[in-house]
């Protein structure tokens, strides 16, 4: 079957790389249009061309860019399918900080192991600058509001659509040393509930996705210890594929999740076994 999304025009938001791209891939070879979004226009062109779509470059933190891209979308098409909530980033960190913090949990691991006492701790909350706090929270949780009010001045009107968020299992289990990154992601699956019910009886479903960990560029702030860690605890005992999140996508935008809205699908490996 490549015939899933045939005839739909979806919106990837951070289509240029990663998990983004694997969607925008999935997408057109089971039949849609993708518009690739991504705040770095080679990144979303390269993209674009690949998969046979058009390339929207902005950035989602930004209103007036939003609200300007989607009323192209709405002047070129007249029409928008689907909408994929995608674009987000880790907390920037450099590889000294990186290896800091394997060193750092490496450490705890082993003053745990020998019965205490523990005497090294992670201090990211109270470290935490301001503007890395507004940073986090307004590309994934104003990007993912900003674009949905803009998707849904197009999909209100047309009694139809479907939007995926990209949440994490950050969003539920917490994760030490991202406050920040964990808050924006709960905070997207709170929205996708709420937005779920209110636009449910105009045929316009909402869902989320929460990935475990997914080895694409946004883990290159981990060490190789550090995802070899990750993978130790993972049940099935690896990183997931691109593809993993790419079909959870394909599937909650398809017309055989027509009765699924308000949900996370959380493709995980194991490490949660419910959401
Ligand atoms: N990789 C994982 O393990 C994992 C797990 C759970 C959730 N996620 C989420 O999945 C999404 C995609 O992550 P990924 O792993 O593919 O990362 P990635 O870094 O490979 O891709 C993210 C893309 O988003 C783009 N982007 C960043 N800020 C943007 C902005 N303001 N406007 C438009 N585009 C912007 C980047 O340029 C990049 O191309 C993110 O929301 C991330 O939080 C990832």
């Amino acid at each position: 079957m490549a015939d899933r999304l045939q005839g739909k025009l979806a919106l990837v938001t951070g289509g240029g790389s990663g998990l983004g791209e694997a969607i925008c891939t999935r997408f057109a070879q089971e039949g849609a249009t993708v518009i690739v979004n991504d705040l770095r226009a080679e990144a979303a062109e390269r993209v674009a061309a690949a998969v046979g779509g058009h390339a929207a470059p902005f950035d989602v933190a930004d209103s007036a860019a939003v609200a300007d891209a989607f009323a192209k979308v709405a002047a070129n098409h007249g029409r928008l399918d689907v909408l994929v909530n995608n674009a987000g980033i880790a907390p920037p960190t450099t590889p000294a900080e990186a290896e800091d913090r394997t060193a750092q949990v490496l450490q705890q691991i082993s003053e745990l192991q020998a019965g205490g006492p523990v005497t090294t701790f992670l201090d990211v909350t109270v470290d935490m600058t301001d503007e890395a706090w507004r940073q986090m929270l307004s590309i994934h949780l104003d990007g993912t509001f900003y674009c949905t009010r803009e998707a849904l001045k197009i999909m209100n009107p047309q009694m139809a659509g479907c939007i995926v968020n990209m949440g994490s299992i950050m969003g539920t289990s917490g994760g030490a040393g991202a406050p920040h990154y964990c808050a924006a992601k709960a905070a997207i699956l709170g929205l996708t509930r709420s937005v779920a019910r209110e636009v449910v009886l105009r045929n316009i479903r909402v869902n989320a996705i929460a990935p475990g960990y997914i080895d694409t560029p946004l883990l290159e702030v981990m060490t190789p210890t550090m995802k070899g860690l990750i993978a130790a605890q993972t049940p099935m005992q690896r990183l997931g594929d691109p593809d993993d999140i790419a079909w959870a996508a394909v599937y909650l935008a398809s017309d055989e999740a027509k009765y699924v809205t308000g949900q996370t699908l959380s493709p995980n490996g194991g490490w949660h076994m419910s959401q």
